[in-house]
């Protein structure tokens, strides 16, 4: 990949690296998305849950699910072993909640809880918080490496409503952080 000024490129022709960098970011943090807590387990003991906003439907046959990680996360190096993960739908008075997630969160196996939010295993081992409004839960079936991110690509084998189905869910517009650009 193009690197000019320590910007990745490409770049259009005659096109200043720093403004059209400017200008890229901004258009990827104007589209929107839901922000959500990916679950994660190595099917021992090890449990983390993180903020993502980079998740997506992929596929109708199979039903698959793809979320973007960072290599470096620890979610990263959970989901590469257990070859699991759940999508938690966050309510959007829950909103709080986001900021506690950025980081390997405290595991209370005992009292069921990740940074003192209650949780219990889905289906797949991967922790479903007790207050997400919905989750879908996934079976890793395929990795792409993407540069800095891997693409894991989950089929859905379990997923459900915890709250009212009407229950408004979290998205990154309802709070004034980005990621990405
Ligand atoms: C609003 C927001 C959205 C985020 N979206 C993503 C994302 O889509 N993918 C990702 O790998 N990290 C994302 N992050 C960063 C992670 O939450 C986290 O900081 C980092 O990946 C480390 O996670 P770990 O606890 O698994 O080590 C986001 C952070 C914030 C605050």
């Amino acid at each position: 990949m193009p690197v000019q000024n320590g910007l990745v490129g490409p770049f259009p022709e005659g096109a200043d690296p720093e403004e059209h960098d400017k200008l890229r970011r901004r258009i990827l943090w104007k589209m929107p998305s839901g922000l959500y807590v990916v679950g994660s387990t190595d099917r021992g003991d090890r449990r983390n849950g993180m903020t993502l906003n980079w998740a997506t439907q992929l596929g109708f046959d199979p039903k698959l699910l793809g979320i973007g990680v960072e290599q470096e996360a620890f979610t990263h190096e959970l989901i590469t072993i257990g070859g699991v993960f759940s999508l938690n739908l966050l309510d959007r008075e829950d909103r709080a909640i986001v900021r506690k997630f950025t980081k390997p969160v405290e595991v209370d196996l005992g009292a069921k809880t990740l940074n003192g939010f209650p949780f219990h295993d889905g289906r797949t081992g991967a922790p479903v918080l007790d207050q997400a409004v919905a989750y879908l839960d996934c079976e890793v079936r395929q990795s792409v490496d993407t540069g800095g991110h891997t693409l894991f690509i989950g089929e859905i084998v379990d997923c459900g409503f915890q709250k009212d189905e009407e229950t408004p869910v979290l998205r990154m517009e309802d709070t004034r952080m980005n990621y990405g650009g």
